[in-house]
This record gives C-alpha cells, sequence and structure tokens, in this order.
C-alpha cells in the first residue's frame, strides 16, 4: 500500500482531507501566480481543460529534457476548488521529481496514483483531480506534435458508444466521475441505452473500468 494512502477515505462519501491535501492547498508548489508569470515560461507544451461537472479551468504547462524524454518543469494556473490546487500541485511533484518523469509513464498517471500520494480526496471531489492529469496529457500532447511526433499523440477517448445518441466513453467517464455507481443512475444522467440496447454490455463494462480507473472499485 502506498505511504499515507487512506482506502476508506479515497472513493468515499465522507469530506475528509488529509494533512498532506491540506499542505498542498495552502502552499501550491509550481503554481504561477499571475498570467505574466505563466506567459515567461518557456513552455514546450500546455495543456488547458474545463470541467464538465464544476465549469472550473486548469492551465499546465511542462518544459522537456529533449535528450532524456523526461519532465524537466511542470508548472500551473487554476481557477479551481482546493482539491484541484492540491492535486494538481502533487501532480507536478510526482512529474519532476527523481530527474523527471518519462513522458510515456506521465501520459499513464492516473487520478488514483495523485490521490493515493495525497491520502485520500472526497469522492465528490475526485472530479477535480482529473483536471490535472488530463491537462498535463494534453500539454505532452502540444509538446509531441510542436516537435513532430506525431505518432505519440494520444487522443483521449471519444468514440461513439451509443450510436442513436452520439454518447461517447468520454460521456461515461463524466457521469461516473460526477457519481454515477450503476448502469441506472449513469442511463438517467445521460439517456444511454435508451434507444440503442446494443450497446448497453459495453456501456456496463465501461463503468466498472472507470469506477476501478477513478475509484479503485468495480
Ligand atoms: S475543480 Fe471545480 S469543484 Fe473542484
Amino acid at each position: 500500500m502506498k505511504q499515507g494512502f487512506r482506502p476508506d477515505v479515497v472513493g468515499s462519501g465522507g469530506w475528509f482531507y488529509s494533512e498532506k491535501v491540506k499542505d498542498h492547498f495552502f502552499n501550491p508548489r509550481n503554481i504561477f501566480k499571475t498570467k505574466e508569470e505563466a506567459k515567461k515560461f518557456k513552455a514546450d507544451g500546455i495543456g488547458a481543460v474545463g470541467s464538465p461537472q464544476c465549469g472550473d479551468v486548469m492551465e499546465l504547462r511542462i518544459k522537456v529534457d529533449k535528450k532524456k524524454d523526461r519532465i524537466k518543469e511542470c508548472k500551473f494556473r487554476t481557477f479551481g476548488c482546493a482539491s484541484a490546487i492540491a492535486s494538481t500541485s502533487m501532480l507536478t511533484v510526482m512529474v519532476t521529481e527523481k530527474g523527471g518523469m518519462k513522458l510515456e509513464d506521465a501520459m499513464k498517471l492516473k487520478p488514483k496514483d495523485i490521490m493515493g500520494r495525497l491520502g485520500g480526496l472526497p469522492e465528490r471531489k475526485v472530479h477535480c483531480s482529473v483536471l490535472g492529469d488530463k491537462a498535463l496529457r494534453e500539454a505532452i500532447n502540444d509538446y509531441f506534435r510542436k516537435s513532430g511526433q506525431f505518432e505519440r499523440v494520444k487522443e483521449e477517448g471519444t468514440k461513439i458508444i451509443d450510436k442513436a445518441l452520439k454518447i461517447t466513453g468520454k460521456d461515461i467517464e463524466d457521469a461516473v466521475l460526477e457519481g454515477a455507481k450503476g448502469f441506472e443512475e449513469v442511463q438517467k444522467m445521460t439517456k444511454v441505452g435508451i434507444k440503442d440496447k446494443n450497446c448497453i454490455p459495453e456501456v456496463k463494462r465501461l463503468i466498472r473500468h472507470y469506477r476501478a480507473k477513478h475509484f479503485g472499485k468495480s
């Protein structure tokens, strides 16, 4: 088990904030204080994402050690909440410590990993931690595009699952992050499977997948 990890807290319905979360919220690492500061940072890649759940925005900039293919520096700006600040602050530490994370490993970083290092987040705040890792993948993709490494770009899952209503895998993921625990709840939020019944087994599989990915349970 990872140090400080609270399986009873990650994915729980409570509002517990660990000491680490409070520390990274009150003393965020690698944060831009102003827009000007962010602009002066000579970034190799920039990623900006918004949260469909709360409308908050995250912008993250990276510098890359091109020879080693590792992240050298990683800084962010956000209009998100305390959980978004704390989790992205921790993310910037994780990707730059020990000589910097390999780009391919940084691409695979999951909210669960960040929450593990933070000692957990309330379930209703998990979507805030997703902002940082999504912005990071955008920033790495941006670097790949700018440096002509197009074959390394990985787009987020936009595959259409429900052909009648054009509902994507990402819509299912968002519903899970919003707190839907099973098929009925996801269907209530998205209307998936109401017309296109053939997609239901795939939707159920995706719900299990995203529950395991974000909350460590199916
Ligand atoms: S980032 Fe919007 S509520 Fe946390």
